[in-house]
């Protein structure tokens, strides 16, 4: 898979692509993530992205042209799937799109900034726009890191333990049940009798109860 990001800020993705799972993840060839700093697809001296929007209002907007350049710059190359645009309008992101996403083959995600991007991109570049949730972040790229790591850990291989990725919350629906270390007694607290039994079946079987209780508790609207 290959995954292309967009952002006026390059800087703020360094860290969260390039440590633990999602550094393995690319040393492993499994996922190839190319950062593009839309500056560099201004022609004009000051290399500027942004500007005043039509209309008066207060903030400033991303100008097409870079972004067109680097997205047409990309499709010359590849067919991308899927061009994303983190915003709060988008649909709310959630596993099942994560899971979605982790199939495709190719895909671009543009990071928004300042008050928006000129609405043009949205119409005829965006084919999917994507909110992490209900609340307003300084720019996308948070929104993009929290994407790209959701979608890598589940390609097959990114994880050690390949079943761990399918017993995460979410994955079937339910909340994860809780998991325990050593010791089995700290400070008069006990780890769950059955955990300690060694028969894998009842092990399962309380697992699956204390998700469905869990959830049911927890987060009702999942059921
Ligand atoms: N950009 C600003 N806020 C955002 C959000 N909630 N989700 C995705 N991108 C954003």
């Amino acid at each position: 898979m290959r995954i292309d990001i967009l952002t006026v800020v390059p800087e703020l993705l360094t860290s969260p692509l390039n440590e633990s799972i999602l550094k393995r993840a690319q040393a492993k060839g499994l996922v190839e993530i190319v950062v593009h700093n839309i500056r560099d697809y201004t022609l004009d001296k000051h290399r500027q992205v942004d500007d005043y929007p039509f209309g008066g209002e207060a903030g400033m907007v991303m100008k097409p042209e870079p972004i067109f350049r680097c997205i047409e710059s990309l499709q010359a190359e590849r067919t991308y799937d899927e061009i994303i645009y983190t915003s709060p309008d988008g649909i709310t992101y959630n596993q099942g799109e994560a899971n979605r996403l982790s199939t495709l083959e190719n895909i671009i995600i543009l990071c928004g900034h300042y008050k928006g991007i000129d609405y043009r991109v949205r119409e005829h570049l965006i084919t999917r726009e994507i909110s992490i949730g209900d609340y307003v972040l300084t720019g996308g790229e948070l929104a993009a890191a929290i994407i790209a790591d959701s979608v890598i850990r589940i390609i097959p291989g990114a994880i050690g333990d390949e079943s761990s990725a399918l017993t995460d919350s979410f994955q079937d629906g339910l909340l994860a049940p809780p998991v325990y270390t050593r010791p089995a007694d700290f400070r008069g607290w006990k780890v769950p009798e059955v955990l300690l039994s060694g028969n894998f079946k009842e092990i399962a079987k309380w697992q699956e109860q204390q998700a469905i209780d869990r959830t049911e508790k927890l987060r009702p609207d999942l059921l």
